[in-house]
């Protein structure tokens, strides 16, 4: 039996990327399409949230990397399981992720569509975890800064449950 308790709460949630959706369009030149893209699995709901609170500029796309598996802790390796479809030169790119730990994963999806000569790249991250950095990687857009507990819900898993809960909470093993 595992515990959980509620670190972030469904309307605290909303009101941040709400705000963030805002921030976001404010960064970009008025009328410039700005090109989403989500980090499966984790980043489907957060996509979902913030691309429903910006305006009709916004198109989007999905990929997929390996996760932890059913452990809790990086093993730094990056796996795509799933690429793009979209093409990226010359477009405005948000990588949109669930959480920054380590990471390692940001860095190397950062790096990777860079080299596909986007018009810029930028990150957006519902959740860091700063104390557990191991690579130093930019993080644009921040939803909220987390001390280092494994959190689940809002699309974040553990062994592959909790990502349906509308709320962020402490996993406590
Ligand atoms: P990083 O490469 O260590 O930055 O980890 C990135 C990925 O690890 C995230 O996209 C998540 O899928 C997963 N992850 C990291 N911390 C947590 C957590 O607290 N709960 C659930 N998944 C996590
Ligand atoms: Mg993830």
């Amino acid at each position: 039996m595992t515990h959980t308790s509620v670190l972030l709460t469904s309307e605290q949630i909303q009101d941040r990327i709400r705000s963030l959706a805002a921030e976001i369009e404010r960064g970009y030149p008025e009328g410039d399409e700005i090109h989403l893209v989500a980090v499966l699995k984790g980043g489907f709901m957060f996509m979902a949230d913030l691309v429903r609170a910006m305006s009709e500029r916004v198109t989007m796309d999905f990929m997929a990397v390996s996760s932890y598996g059913k452990g809790t802790s990086s093993s730094g390796q990056v796996r795509v399981l799933k690429d793009l479809d979209s093409v990226l030169e010359q477009r405005h790119i948000i990588l949109v992720e669930d959480i920054v730990d380590t990471g390692l994963t940001l860095h190397y999806l950062q790096d990777m569509l860079r080299a596909r000569a986007p018009k810029s790249i930028r990150s957006a991250c519902l959740l860091s975890k700063p104390s557990r950095r191991k690579v130093d990687v930019k993080v644009d857009y921040i939803g909220f800064t987390i001390e280092d507990h494994f959190v689940v819900g809002y699309g974040l898993d553990y062994a592959a449950k909790y990502r349906n809960l509308s709320y962020i909470a402490i996993l406590e093993q």
